[in-house]
């Protein structure tokens, strides 16, 4: 449907995939996210409507965006869900729709969003281990992530991907468990790298564990080789296990950026464009729909914010800023 030029920045690079935070709110509260409580939450009419976050998606795609993903905070503790992702399907059938979560409320989601027409899941799971859950997402839900992962292979999502971030002294030493766990179930594992986006700053390099050492830690009990097909601007890099058993990936966004070949854009929950997870500068689009835009000034400043992109994140350097807004509030 791609009836503008496309999206191009000022460093080559097209944009492909828009991600969509649909709220900042969260019905866990994990420490590499938010604090305990307090957390300002937006109000409700700072918050995108289903349809303005339909039509920006509708002008991205005519601008050559071929993905989406819905994101939060958690999407599924926004109301009625399962509407936009059928104005988004009715948009395009090419379109790959893809969503975030914690998992909790797939339970009683998966089956309408998949009818509704959301292609792929990727679940956020970072330990087996009930009394860590705990202490790492401050509520006893481990039991319902598990269900809703369940859910979701029984409502037909496929692959199913489960994303974890390791954090040293914490839960480094589940890699390889979630890893078998993950390959038994036929779930898709993706390790992510811890990076500095807590409401809190309290990131800490030293507690960072590599995609490299993940892989390694892994490959010594389940043998990996590089998976083909490498899409490189895919941010995991895929192996295979050697006995036919899936796929694991390695996201080394603090090690190895890949920023290089980044073809994302993020629109907030507030309807703000940050063409970054680190980006210092966003694009209001929630003024510009709210004062009766055209879809060709919705148009203009999508090309205004992307070729304004950033060449990549700072992370480790003295000239790294940490965003004021934190995971929940940007959207994964
Ligand atoms: N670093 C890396 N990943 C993070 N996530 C949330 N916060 C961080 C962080 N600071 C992950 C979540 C979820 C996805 C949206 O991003 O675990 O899987
Ligand atoms: Fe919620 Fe995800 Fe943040 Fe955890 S990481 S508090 S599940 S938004």
């Amino acid at each position: 449907m791609s009836a503008r030029p496309h999206l191009v920045d000022s460093h080559g690079r097209t944009v492909r995939d828009l991600r969509i935070s649909v709220t900042d709110r969260c019905n866990l509260r994990c420490t590499y996210c938010m604090p305990a409580e307090g957390m300002p939450w937006l109000p409700h009419e700072a918050i995108l409507t289903y349809e303005e976050i339909a039509r920006i998606a509708r002008v991205a795609m005519e601008c050559g965006v071929t993905g989406v993903r819905l994101t939060g905070g958690e999407p599924t503790v926004r109301k009625g869900l399962t509407t936009l992702v059928r104005q988004l399907r009715a948009l395009s059938p090419a379109l790959d729709l893809s969503m975030t979560t914690n998992g909790i409320a797939l339970r009683e989601l998966a089956g309408e969003l998949r009818e509704a027409g959301l292609d792929r899941l990727n679940v956020s799971l970072d330990t087996l281990d009930r009394d860590r859950f705990v202490a790492l997402a401050r509520r006893d839900k481990l039991a319902d992530v598990l269900a809703g992962i369940a859910a979701a292979k029984v409502a037909g999502f496929a692959p199913i991907k489960i994303n974890t971030v390791l954090m040293r002294g914490f839960n480094e030493d589940e890699a390889v468990a979630l890893a078998s766990w993950a390959r038994e179930e036929g779930f898709e594992l993706r390790f992510i790298e811890w990076m500095p986006l807590d409401f809190q700053q309290q990131w800490d390099r030293t507690k960072l564990v590599s995609g490299e050492e993940t892989r390694a830690a892994i490959h010594a009990v389940h043998p990996l080789d590089p998976a083909e097909g490498d899409d490189p601007s895919a941010p995991a890099r895929p192996w295979r296990y050697r006995d036919g058993k899936g796929r694991v990936g390695f996201v080394a966004s603090v090690s190895n950026p890949f920023c290089g070949s980044c073809d994302r854009i993020r629109l907030t929950a507030d309807g703000q464009v940050r063409t970054c997870l680190f980006a210092l500068k966003e694009w209001d689009f929630r003024a510009l729909l709210r004062e009766g835009a055209t879809d060709g000034q919705i148009e203009q400043l999508l090309r205004d914010a992307v070729l304004r992109k950033q060449p990549g994140h700072l992370i480790g350097q003295a000239a790294f800023r940490q965003p004021d807004r934190g995971m929940s509030a940007i959207g994964g």
